[in-house]
């Protein structure tokens, strides 16, 4: 560890914070740092977008803080520098192209709409500024940079930022191993909300589907061949002339009468908003707007026009409080159509007619005092997309205050979390973005972005069957789910590439929607303790260097290994995780709707449960909660001791009742004794009854054998071992 001793030494005068022009710091959390280039650098902070709370000094750094970070300048911009021992592996960087270990790459965050990306693209749709460092022994630390200015993430030599702007903060969180290190970013960040359950059933898109008679017969697809799902989309075509909060009276005349017909068949639906407003004189949101003034101005302090779908358009300049409530208000009479959710795409933001492809970085936001007051988009333009969403989901919130809102954002700031969900954009339909769609939702979930996942088939080009059920295959097990594609394309839905593909599909969902008990309880811990959904594997086992680049395979939760069919040739060799006491993580898999085994379709990725787990699952459904969890499934996995221990959380699915208690969160063990399995309630949270229902439960043996049991849930269950 070169840098402890030798750091500490040099560092040892500048650490009270006295020392002039050297680095100072804080101390704002247990293991947490905050460093300033030096005593005026304090001066000259802008309001953290990223942070929830203000960090209140609690004393001078300790001595042995192992991470010091090195301030300094390159041209325009500052930059501060962490040096990382040998053997340390670098993640996080937000929403990144390539392969999970972000050792030797290059990032920029500057919100970019980024169409049909490749490896080396620099900058995607999101910004984090972040860097989590596992070290060799498997403790861990995160690195923020907390600007918002447009900040170089260099990974080549240790940790690099290079950031326009006034010299900001850099917060170092220091922990035992990376799951702890997550953990502190959420309580630095914040935390999502419980989505409504639906949004975790899988999504169908296309742009566009069009008229609304194609997406009644998308749903009716779905629903004639029993293939689960919860939500489908409509892209811009729905609105007049891509007037947004306006509806095409030809195409779609009645939204809200479709939007009641998709309900009847257990469907919830999405709609897009833009932040692009046609400039055009009649149009309410756009004479309403100028009436108020919510625009962006160029630096010279005109409204600022720049083309988008419609044409020209104006953008709302969402720093300010009272734009923002402007456009809060919007939604009520959108919500009032039987809008479930909202997505917010082009929110970078995108502009066509300007090679920089967004707004110039002098235009002017006339920012609240809260975000540093009035300043050039340079400052604001990471966070466009953020604050748009933040008035979104409070306008959704407004319009249906008992229910969970869900947004959709393409672009985003770290901590925008909060507000919405995101997609990893614009992707292609050719194997390498089947290949990284696995480490980008990884980066991004590493990036305190819990709810995320890529177009699955590919958004830009066709693609073929074979692509589309490996990606399907693993594809319905990240935390957002959703199948989309781009204008001009062939159909994607899971039914249009014959029928094998459309079986191997259908298993995939149905493993889906098995698996929304866990799933679910996994999203109530990202709720409550910043746990991403999906981890990657090395989060097994962080001391295990060969897990360091496995990124073939993810862990959902602490609990499932998912390993992915990635590549045609099947070549990939993926690195488990070594056995815990002996035990072997152990593979499991359910019974397709056809008798067979899922796992014998080689589409399917492949599941393993940790030694020590409970995975608690329930029957396919067509949509979340379309029956009662009855009978609920443990799936056992024991330790070397004989033991094993898992949660499951329950609540409405819906609306906030839940906050006040009415929520159900079981904890299950399992205990070998003698010759047999007993399974029991260990604990017991929340006001919620236990619905009478039956318990199964499979013990999962080696080799692939299964014990299995069942009785009533809340009442002891013994399965005997053969
Ligand atoms: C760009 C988005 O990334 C894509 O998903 C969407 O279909 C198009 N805009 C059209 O709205």
């Amino acid at each position: 560890m070169p840098c402890r001793g030798l750091c500490i030494a040099l560092l040892a005068g500048v650490l009270s914070g006295s020392a002039a022009g050297g680095p100072v710091g804080d101390l704002v959390g247990q293991g947490v740092v905050r460093w300033y280039a030096d005593e005026e650098a304090r001066t000259l902070e802008l309001p953290s977008f990223a942070v929830v709370k203000p960090l209140e000094p609690q004393g001078p750094v300790p001595g042995d803080f192992p991470v010091q970070v090195v301030f300094g300048r390159d041209g325009q911009r500052w930059t501060a520098s962490i040096a990382i021992e040998e053997g340390t592996s670098l993640y996080g960087t937000g929403e990144v192209a390539g392969q999970l270990l972000r050792n030797g790459r290059v990032t920029e965050c500057w919100n970019t709409d980024a169409y049909g990306y490749k490896d080396d693209t620099k900058s995607l749709y999101t910004s984090q500024p972040w860097v989590l460092a596992v070290r060799a022994d498997g403790t861990a630390f995160g690195v923020l940079a907390d600007t918002t200015y447009r900040c170089e993430i260099d990974l080549r030599d240790g940790i690099v930022f290079r950031a326009e702007g006034p010299e900001q903060p850099v917060i170092v969180i220091e922990r035992d191993s990376p799951q702890e290190v997550m953990q502190a970013l959420g309580e630095l960040t914040g935390t999502i909300t419980l989505p409504p359950k639906w949004a975790i059933g899988y999504h169908q898109c296309r742009y566009s589907y069009d008229p609304d008679a194609r997406v009644r017969e998308i749903a009716e697809g779905f629903r004639s061949r029993d293939i689960p799902a919860d939500v489908i989309w409509m892209d811009i075509d729905y609105m007049d002339g891509y007037r947004c909060f306006t509806f095409d009276t030809k195409d779609f005349p009645d939204p809200a009468e479709l939007n009641e017909w998709l309900a009847t068949q257990g469907f919830h639906n999405v709609w897009m908003i833009d932040p692009g407003i046609k400039l055009e004189s009649g149009y309410f949101v756009y004479d309403q707007g100028t009436a108020a003034d919510v625009w962006t101005k160029t630096a010279d302090g005109q409204t600022y026009q720049g083309e988008v779908w419609p044409g020209m358009c104006v953008f709302p300049d969402y720093t300010n409080a009272d734009v923002r409530q402007w456009w809060a208000r919007l939604y009520d009479d959108f919500m009032a159509n039987g809008i479930s959710g909202v997505w917010n795409d082009m929110n970078e933001p995108a502009v066509f007619n300007t090679p920089s492809k967004t707004m110039p970085e002098d235009n002017w936001h006339r920012a609240d005092a809260e975000f540093g007051g009035p300043g050039p988009h340079a400052r604001f333009h990471n966070v466009y997309g953020m604050l748009m969403v933040q008035s979104t989901r409070e306008g959704v919130m407004e319009a249906n205050p008992g229910k969970r809102p869900f947004v959709l954002s393409r672009a985003n700031y770290l901590g925008g979390h909060r507000f919405a969900a995101t997609w990893t954009g614009d992707n292609s339909a050719n194997w390498y973005h089947v290949d990284v769609s696995v480490p980008m939702t990884l980066n991004l979930s590493l990036s305190g972005q819990p709810f995320c996942g890529p177009d699955i088939g590919g958004f830009a080009g066709n693609g073929d069957g074979q692509m589309f059920a490996r990606w399907i295959g693993f594809g319905a097990l990240f935390p957002f789910s959703r199948g989309h594609t781009a204008k001009g394309n062939i159909d994607k839905e899971p039914w249009a590439f014959g029928p094998e593909v459309e079986a191997t599909a259908r298993r995939a969902l149905e493993r889906r929607y098995r698996l929304i008990p866990y799933l679910y309880t996994l999203f109530a811990d990202a709720a409550g303790a910043g746990m991403p959904i999906v981890r990657p594997t090395l989060f097994a086992d962080p001391k295990d260097p060969a897990l360091r680049s496995e990124d073939d395979s993810f862990l959902l939760g602490g609990d499932v290994l998912v390993v992915a069919q990635m590549q045609p040739a099947r070549d990939r060799v993926v690195v488990m995780p070594r056995p815990i006491d002996g035990v072997a993580w152990r593979e499991f898999d359910f019974e397709g709707f056809d008798g067979r085994r899922d796992s014998e379709d080689p589409d399917q990725a492949r599941l393993f449960a940790r030694p020590g787990s409970i995975i608690p699952s329930g029957p396919v459904m067509e949509y979340v909660d379309e029956k009662p969890l009855d009978p609920l499934t443990l799936i056992v996995c024991l330790d070397a001791q004989g033991k094993a221990r898992g949660r499951l959380y329950e609540d409405a699915g819906e609306g906030w009742a839940y906050l006040d208690g009415e929520y159900l969160e079981t904890t299950y063990e399992a205990t070998r004794i003698d010759g047999e399995v007993v399974v029991r309630v260990a604990a017991e949270q929340g006001r919620m009854q236990r619905t009478d229902r039956a318990l199964r439960v499979r013990v999962l043996l080696p080799e692939g054998s299964e014990a299995s049991g069942q009785g009533r849930d809340g009442t002891d269950v013994h399965v005997k071992l053969k």
